[in-house]
Protein backbone atom coordinates (compact mmCIF):
# COMPACT_ATOMS: atom_id res chain seq x y z
CA UNK A 1 0.00 0.00 0.00
CA UNK A 2 1.05 3.24 -0.88
CA UNK A 3 0.85 6.19 1.84
CA UNK A 4 1.46 9.85 1.89
CA UNK A 5 3.69 11.69 4.11
CA UNK A 6 4.47 15.40 4.63
CA UNK A 7 8.44 15.92 4.69
CA UNK A 8 8.44 19.61 5.32
CA UNK A 9 6.51 22.54 6.52
CA UNK A 10 6.94 25.93 6.33
CA UNK A 11 5.23 29.42 6.91
CA UNK A 12 5.53 33.50 6.24
CA UNK A 13 3.80 35.77 7.98
CA UNK A 14 3.74 39.48 7.19
CA UNK A 15 5.99 41.96 9.49
CA UNK A 16 3.67 44.30 10.34
CA UNK A 17 2.81 43.47 13.58
CA UNK A 18 -1.18 45.13 14.54
CA UNK A 19 -1.77 44.65 18.47
CA UNK A 20 -5.20 45.23 19.97
CA UNK A 21 -4.44 48.40 21.08
CA UNK A 22 -3.39 49.71 17.19
CA UNK A 23 -6.93 48.47 16.47
CA UNK A 24 -8.84 49.94 19.24
CA UNK A 25 -7.47 53.14 17.76
CA UNK A 26 -8.77 52.55 14.56
CA UNK A 27 -12.13 50.55 15.33
CA UNK A 28 -14.77 50.69 17.88
CA UNK A 29 -13.67 47.61 19.96
CA UNK A 30 -11.16 47.53 23.01
CA UNK A 31 -7.97 44.88 24.32
CA UNK A 32 -10.23 43.10 26.44
CA UNK A 33 -13.10 42.62 24.79
CA UNK A 34 -10.52 41.12 21.95
CA UNK A 35 -8.57 39.33 24.19
CA UNK A 36 -11.73 37.57 26.63
CA UNK A 37 -13.92 36.57 23.17
CA UNK A 38 -10.89 35.93 21.32
CA UNK A 39 -7.64 35.25 22.96
CA UNK A 40 -5.98 36.90 19.85
CA UNK A 41 -3.37 39.66 21.05
CA UNK A 42 -1.74 40.66 18.11
CA UNK A 43 -2.11 39.91 14.10
CA UNK A 44 0.29 40.91 11.24
CA UNK A 45 -0.95 42.66 8.09
CA UNK A 46 0.77 42.75 5.12
CA UNK A 47 2.22 45.94 3.34
CA UNK A 48 0.35 45.74 0.51
CA UNK A 49 2.61 47.51 -1.98
CA UNK A 50 4.96 44.63 -1.47
CA UNK A 51 3.20 41.24 -0.57
CA UNK A 52 0.50 39.09 -2.39
CA UNK A 53 -1.29 35.93 -1.55
CA UNK A 54 1.36 34.10 -3.77
CA UNK A 55 5.02 35.90 -2.79
CA UNK A 56 3.86 34.68 0.58
CA UNK A 57 2.73 31.16 -0.18
CA UNK A 58 6.24 30.97 -2.37
CA UNK A 59 8.47 32.39 0.93
CA UNK A 60 6.53 29.76 2.99
CA UNK A 61 6.74 27.31 0.25
CA UNK A 62 10.63 27.39 0.09
CA UNK A 63 10.89 26.92 3.72
CA UNK A 64 8.55 23.81 3.71
CA UNK A 65 11.24 22.68 0.46
CA UNK A 66 14.63 23.15 2.26
CA UNK A 67 12.99 21.57 5.47
CA UNK A 68 12.55 18.77 3.00
CA UNK A 69 16.00 18.91 1.63
CA UNK A 70 14.35 19.54 -1.82
CA UNK A 71 13.96 22.51 -4.46
CA UNK A 72 11.48 24.30 -6.50
CA UNK A 73 12.52 21.94 -9.24
CA UNK A 74 11.43 19.06 -7.29
CA UNK A 75 7.53 19.93 -7.19
CA UNK A 76 5.03 18.25 -9.43
CA UNK A 77 2.08 19.67 -8.70
CA UNK A 78 0.34 22.63 -6.12
CA UNK A 79 -2.83 22.54 -4.23
CA UNK A 80 -3.73 25.83 -3.20
CA UNK A 81 -6.44 27.01 -0.53
CA UNK A 82 -7.30 30.22 -0.38
CA UNK A 83 -10.60 32.53 -0.12
CA UNK A 84 -8.55 35.46 -1.13
CA UNK A 85 -6.67 35.06 -4.37
CA UNK A 86 -4.70 38.23 -5.63
CA UNK A 87 -7.27 38.32 -8.86
CA UNK A 88 -10.82 37.27 -9.02
CA UNK A 89 -9.12 34.92 -11.71
CA UNK A 90 -7.14 33.03 -12.14
CA UNK A 91 -6.49 31.45 -8.83
CA UNK A 92 -3.37 32.13 -6.50
CA UNK A 93 -1.97 28.80 -7.28
CA UNK A 94 -0.34 29.65 -10.84
CA UNK A 95 1.10 32.59 -9.43
CA UNK A 96 2.83 30.93 -7.21
CA UNK A 97 3.87 28.25 -10.24
CA UNK A 98 5.38 31.48 -11.78
CA UNK A 99 6.69 32.63 -8.67
CA UNK A 100 8.82 29.53 -8.41
CA UNK A 101 9.90 29.54 -11.44
CA UNK A 102 8.03 26.13 -12.43
CA UNK A 103 7.31 25.40 -15.81
CA UNK A 104 3.78 23.93 -16.73
CA UNK A 105 3.11 21.99 -14.12
CA UNK A 106 -0.68 21.90 -12.68
CA UNK A 107 -1.80 24.06 -10.17
CA UNK A 108 -5.38 23.72 -8.78
CA UNK A 109 -7.35 25.88 -6.23
CA UNK A 110 -9.34 25.27 -3.87
CA UNK A 111 -12.31 27.78 -1.86
CA UNK A 112 -12.81 26.15 1.20
CA UNK A 113 -12.03 28.19 3.90
CA UNK A 114 -11.11 27.73 6.98
CA UNK A 115 -11.34 24.09 6.25
CA UNK A 116 -9.20 24.31 2.80
CA UNK A 117 -6.20 23.44 3.86
CA UNK A 118 -7.44 19.84 4.81
CA UNK A 119 -9.26 19.89 1.65
CA UNK A 120 -6.30 20.91 0.26
CA UNK A 121 -4.13 17.60 2.10
CA UNK A 122 -7.00 15.30 0.92
CA UNK A 123 -6.68 16.02 -2.39
CA UNK A 124 -2.84 15.97 -2.58
CA UNK A 125 -3.07 12.81 -0.46
CA UNK A 126 -5.23 11.08 -3.16
CA UNK A 127 -2.87 12.10 -6.01
CA UNK A 128 0.09 10.62 -4.03
CA UNK A 129 -2.02 7.53 -3.39
CA UNK A 130 -2.60 6.98 -6.68
CA UNK A 131 0.67 7.02 -7.80
CA UNK A 132 0.28 10.50 -10.45
CA UNK A 133 2.40 12.39 -8.38
CA UNK A 134 5.49 12.40 -6.29
CA UNK A 135 5.66 15.69 -4.80
CA UNK A 136 3.20 17.87 -4.21
CA UNK A 137 3.28 21.36 -2.65
CA UNK A 138 0.11 22.05 -0.43
CA UNK A 139 -0.23 25.49 0.42
CA UNK A 140 -2.81 27.94 2.46
CA UNK A 141 -2.19 31.68 2.01
CA UNK A 142 -4.54 34.40 2.49
CA UNK A 143 -4.81 38.62 2.74
CA UNK A 144 -7.80 39.75 4.60
CA UNK A 145 -6.37 42.77 6.07
CA UNK A 146 -7.23 44.36 2.56
CA UNK A 147 -10.80 43.93 2.79
CA UNK A 148 -11.14 44.06 6.27
CA UNK A 149 -14.87 45.85 7.27
CA UNK A 150 -13.29 48.66 9.79
CA UNK A 151 -17.06 50.52 10.35
CA UNK A 152 -18.51 48.89 13.56
CA UNK A 153 -20.52 46.78 11.75
CA UNK A 154 -17.56 44.52 10.56
CA UNK A 155 -15.94 44.76 14.40
CA UNK A 156 -16.80 41.30 14.89
CA UNK A 157 -14.78 40.06 11.42
CA UNK A 158 -12.17 43.15 11.41
CA UNK A 159 -10.59 42.20 15.35
CA UNK A 160 -10.29 38.46 14.26
CA UNK A 161 -9.20 37.75 10.78
CA UNK A 162 -5.51 38.60 9.40
CA UNK A 163 -3.03 37.71 7.22
CA UNK A 164 0.02 34.76 6.62
CA UNK A 165 0.96 31.80 4.75
CA UNK A 166 1.81 28.09 5.10
CA UNK A 167 3.21 25.05 3.48
CA UNK A 168 3.94 21.16 3.18
CA UNK A 169 5.10 18.83 0.73
CA UNK A 170 4.26 15.53 0.65
CA UNK A 171 5.72 12.35 -0.74
CA UNK A 172 5.20 9.15 -1.21
CA UNK A 173 6.37 6.71 1.79
CA UNK A 174 5.33 2.62 1.90
CA UNK A 175 4.31 3.55 5.76
CA UNK A 176 1.92 5.62 7.19
CA UNK A 177 1.91 9.18 6.83
CA UNK A 178 -1.74 10.21 6.58
CA UNK A 179 -3.61 7.87 8.28
CA UNK A 180 -7.17 9.80 6.93
CA UNK A 181 -8.73 12.47 5.83
CA UNK A 182 -12.76 13.36 6.31
CA UNK A 183 -14.09 15.91 4.16
CA UNK A 184 -18.01 17.60 5.32
CA UNK A 185 -19.81 20.81 4.29
CA UNK A 186 -23.37 22.02 5.02
CA UNK A 187 -24.33 24.57 2.58
CA UNK A 188 -27.83 24.97 4.30
CA UNK A 189 -25.56 27.78 6.47
CA UNK A 190 -23.84 29.14 3.19
CA UNK A 191 -24.99 32.68 4.22
CA UNK A 192 -23.98 32.65 7.95
CA UNK A 193 -19.87 33.79 7.00
CA UNK A 194 -20.04 34.71 3.68
CA UNK A 195 -18.82 37.61 1.38
CA UNK A 196 -21.56 38.38 -1.10
CA UNK A 197 -19.57 40.57 -3.94
CA UNK A 198 -18.17 40.21 -6.13
CA UNK A 199 -20.40 37.16 -7.22
CA UNK A 200 -21.76 36.22 -10.17
CA UNK A 201 -25.33 35.95 -8.86
CA UNK A 202 -25.92 39.76 -8.87
CA UNK A 203 -27.66 41.16 -12.00
CA UNK A 204 -25.89 43.64 -14.21
CA UNK A 205 -28.10 46.41 -13.25
CA UNK A 206 -26.38 45.92 -9.73
CA UNK A 207 -23.26 45.91 -11.08
CA UNK A 208 -22.66 49.75 -11.38
CA UNK A 209 -19.74 51.64 -10.40
CA UNK A 210 -21.42 53.84 -7.94
CA UNK A 211 -22.84 50.23 -5.74
CA UNK A 212 -19.43 48.87 -6.98
CA UNK A 213 -18.44 50.68 -3.75
CA UNK A 214 -21.88 49.53 -1.42
CA UNK A 215 -21.61 48.13 1.17
CA UNK A 216 -21.17 44.21 0.48
CA UNK A 217 -18.65 44.42 -1.68
CA UNK A 218 -15.75 42.36 0.31
CA UNK A 219 -17.45 42.98 3.18
CA UNK A 220 -17.02 39.83 5.27
CA UNK A 221 -20.51 38.97 6.97
CA UNK A 222 -20.65 36.63 9.43
CA UNK A 223 -23.40 35.26 12.32
CA UNK A 224 -20.83 34.67 15.10
CA UNK A 225 -23.23 33.30 17.74
CA UNK A 226 -24.32 30.62 14.88
CA UNK A 227 -20.48 29.92 13.85
CA UNK A 228 -19.41 29.26 17.23
CA UNK A 229 -22.44 26.73 17.89
CA UNK A 230 -21.89 24.81 14.81
CA UNK A 231 -18.45 24.97 15.16
CA UNK A 232 -17.55 23.18 18.66
CA UNK A 233 -20.45 20.84 17.30
CA UNK A 234 -18.28 19.64 14.34
CA UNK A 235 -14.71 20.15 15.28
CA UNK A 236 -15.69 17.26 18.11
CA UNK A 237 -17.67 14.94 15.52
CA UNK A 238 -14.89 15.14 13.03
CA UNK A 239 -12.02 14.39 15.40
CA UNK A 240 -14.18 11.61 16.95
CA UNK A 241 -15.07 10.40 13.46
CA UNK A 242 -10.57 10.41 12.47
CA UNK A 243 -9.86 8.40 16.08
CA UNK A 244 -12.46 5.79 15.43
CA UNK A 245 -11.86 5.10 11.66
CA UNK A 246 -7.99 4.51 12.57
CA UNK A 247 -9.10 2.62 16.03
CA UNK A 248 -7.62 5.35 18.25
CA UNK A 249 -8.92 6.70 21.39
CA UNK A 250 -8.00 10.56 22.24
CA UNK A 251 -5.30 9.28 24.30
CA UNK A 252 -3.58 8.72 21.05
CA UNK A 253 -3.22 12.25 20.24
CA UNK A 254 0.24 13.44 20.46
CA UNK A 255 -0.84 16.99 19.36
CA UNK A 256 -4.20 18.51 18.48
CA UNK A 257 -3.33 21.26 15.48
CA UNK A 258 -7.42 22.93 15.12
CA UNK A 259 -7.81 25.58 12.65
CA UNK A 260 -7.03 28.75 14.83
CA UNK A 261 -10.40 30.58 14.56
CA UNK A 262 -11.07 31.43 17.92
CA UNK A 263 -8.82 30.52 21.48
CA UNK A 264 -12.29 29.54 23.39
CA UNK A 265 -13.66 27.25 20.71
CA UNK A 266 -9.94 25.51 20.59
CA UNK A 267 -10.29 25.73 24.58
CA UNK A 268 -13.62 24.20 24.71
CA UNK A 269 -12.36 21.04 22.42
CA UNK A 270 -9.72 20.63 24.64
CA UNK A 271 -12.07 20.78 27.92
CA UNK A 272 -14.50 18.60 26.50
CA UNK A 273 -12.17 15.90 25.10
CA UNK A 274 -10.31 16.07 28.27
CA UNK A 275 -6.77 17.16 26.42
CA UNK A 276 -3.96 18.00 28.08
CA UNK A 277 -2.42 21.83 27.38
CA UNK A 278 0.41 19.79 25.94
CA UNK A 279 -1.76 17.89 23.26
CA UNK A 280 -3.60 21.23 22.02
CA UNK A 281 -0.92 23.62 19.90
CA UNK A 282 -2.15 27.29 19.73
CA UNK A 283 -0.67 30.11 18.16
CA UNK A 284 -3.62 32.60 17.69
CA UNK A 285 -2.87 34.81 20.29
CA UNK A 286 -0.37 36.21 18.25
CA UNK A 287 -1.60 35.67 14.46
CA UNK A 288 -5.56 36.06 14.58
CA UNK A 289 -7.45 33.95 11.87
CA UNK A 290 -5.30 33.53 9.20
CA UNK A 291 -8.20 31.20 7.46
CA UNK A 292 -6.92 28.39 5.45
CA UNK A 293 -3.12 29.30 6.45
CA UNK A 294 -3.67 28.64 10.16
CA UNK A 295 -3.41 25.39 10.01
CA UNK A 296 0.29 25.15 8.18
CA UNK A 297 1.18 27.91 10.11
CA UNK A 298 0.80 26.26 13.15
CA UNK A 299 2.28 23.00 12.25
CA UNK A 300 5.18 24.70 11.05
CA UNK A 301 5.80 26.13 14.27
CA UNK A 302 4.93 23.37 16.03
CA UNK A 303 7.47 21.08 14.33
CA UNK A 304 10.29 23.63 14.78
CA UNK A 305 9.23 23.96 18.62
CA UNK A 306 9.84 20.05 18.58
CA UNK A 307 6.60 19.02 19.21
CA UNK A 308 5.94 16.64 16.21
CA UNK A 309 8.29 13.92 16.45
CA UNK A 310 8.36 10.69 14.32
CA UNK A 311 5.79 7.81 15.47
CA UNK A 312 3.70 10.87 17.14
CA UNK A 313 0.32 10.91 15.73
CA UNK A 314 -1.05 14.34 14.46
CA UNK A 315 -4.73 15.39 14.20
CA UNK A 316 -5.65 18.40 12.18
CA UNK A 317 -9.14 19.49 12.30
CA UNK A 318 -11.22 22.34 11.24
CA UNK A 319 -14.49 24.00 10.31
CA UNK A 320 -15.50 27.30 9.17
CA UNK A 321 -17.94 29.45 5.75
CA UNK A 322 -20.16 26.97 4.03
CA UNK A 323 -20.30 25.10 6.57
CA UNK A 324 -17.37 23.17 6.04
CA UNK A 325 -15.04 21.23 8.71
CA UNK A 326 -12.83 18.22 7.97
CA UNK A 327 -10.24 16.17 9.90
CA UNK A 328 -6.87 14.91 8.83
CA UNK A 329 -4.94 12.40 11.22
CA UNK A 330 -1.28 11.87 10.53
CA UNK A 331 1.12 9.45 11.96
CA UNK A 332 4.53 11.84 11.76
O1 LIG B 1 -12.66 30.77 11.27
C1 LIG B 1 -13.90 30.57 10.68
C2 LIG B 1 -14.97 30.39 11.62
N1 LIG B 1 -15.17 31.51 12.46
C3 LIG B 1 -15.37 31.32 13.75
O2 LIG B 1 -15.24 30.22 14.20
C4 LIG B 1 -15.79 32.49 14.60
C5 LIG B 1 -16.87 32.05 15.56
N2 LIG B 1 -17.44 33.12 16.33
C6 LIG B 1 -16.73 33.83 17.24
O3 LIG B 1 -15.54 33.63 17.38
C7 LIG B 1 -17.46 34.82 18.11
O4 LIG B 1 -18.84 34.74 17.84
C8 LIG B 1 -16.98 36.30 17.94
C9 LIG B 1 -15.59 36.47 18.54
C10 LIG B 1 -16.98 36.68 16.49
C11 LIG B 1 -17.93 37.24 18.67
O5 LIG B 1 -17.97 36.90 20.03
P1 LIG B 1 -19.37 36.74 20.77
O6 LIG B 1 -19.07 36.46 22.18
O7 LIG B 1 -20.17 35.73 20.01
O8 LIG B 1 -19.98 38.20 20.66
P2 LIG B 1 -21.35 38.67 19.99
O9 LIG B 1 -21.26 38.63 18.51
O10 LIG B 1 -22.49 37.93 20.66
O11 LIG B 1 -21.41 40.18 20.44
C12 LIG B 1 -21.49 40.53 21.85
C13 LIG B 1 -21.38 42.03 21.96
C14 LIG B 1 -22.32 42.79 21.03
O12 LIG B 1 -22.77 43.95 21.72
P3 LIG B 1 -24.21 43.97 22.45
O13 LIG B 1 -25.22 43.73 21.34
O14 LIG B 1 -24.17 42.86 23.44
O15 LIG B 1 -24.26 45.34 23.02
C15 LIG B 1 -21.42 43.23 19.89
O16 LIG B 1 -21.87 44.41 19.24
O17 LIG B 1 -20.06 42.46 21.61
C16 LIG B 1 -20.13 43.50 20.60
N3 LIG B 1 -18.96 43.38 19.75
C17 LIG B 1 -17.80 44.01 20.00
N4 LIG B 1 -17.44 44.84 21.00
C18 LIG B 1 -16.17 45.29 20.98
C19 LIG B 1 -18.81 42.64 18.61
N5 LIG B 1 -17.57 42.78 18.14
C20 LIG B 1 -16.92 43.62 18.99
C21 LIG B 1 -15.62 44.13 19.02
N6 LIG B 1 -15.28 44.96 20.03
N7 LIG B 1 -14.68 43.81 18.11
Amino acid sequence: MRYSKIVGLGHHVPETVITNDYLSSIIDTNNEWIVERTGIQERRWVDPTKDTVANMAAKASRMALERAGLTEKDVEFIVFATITPDYFFPGSGVLLQRELGLESIGALDLRNACSGFIYALSVADQFIKTGMYKTILVVGAEIQSTAIDLSTRGRNTAVIFADGAGAAILQPSDKPGILSTHLHSDGRFAEELYVRDPGSSRPREERQPEQINDTTHYKVVMNGNQVFKHAVVRFMEVIKEALATNNMTKEDISLLVPHQANLRISQYIQEKMALTNDQVYNNIMRYGNTTAASIPIAMSEAWAEGKMKENDVICLAAFGSGFTWASALIRW
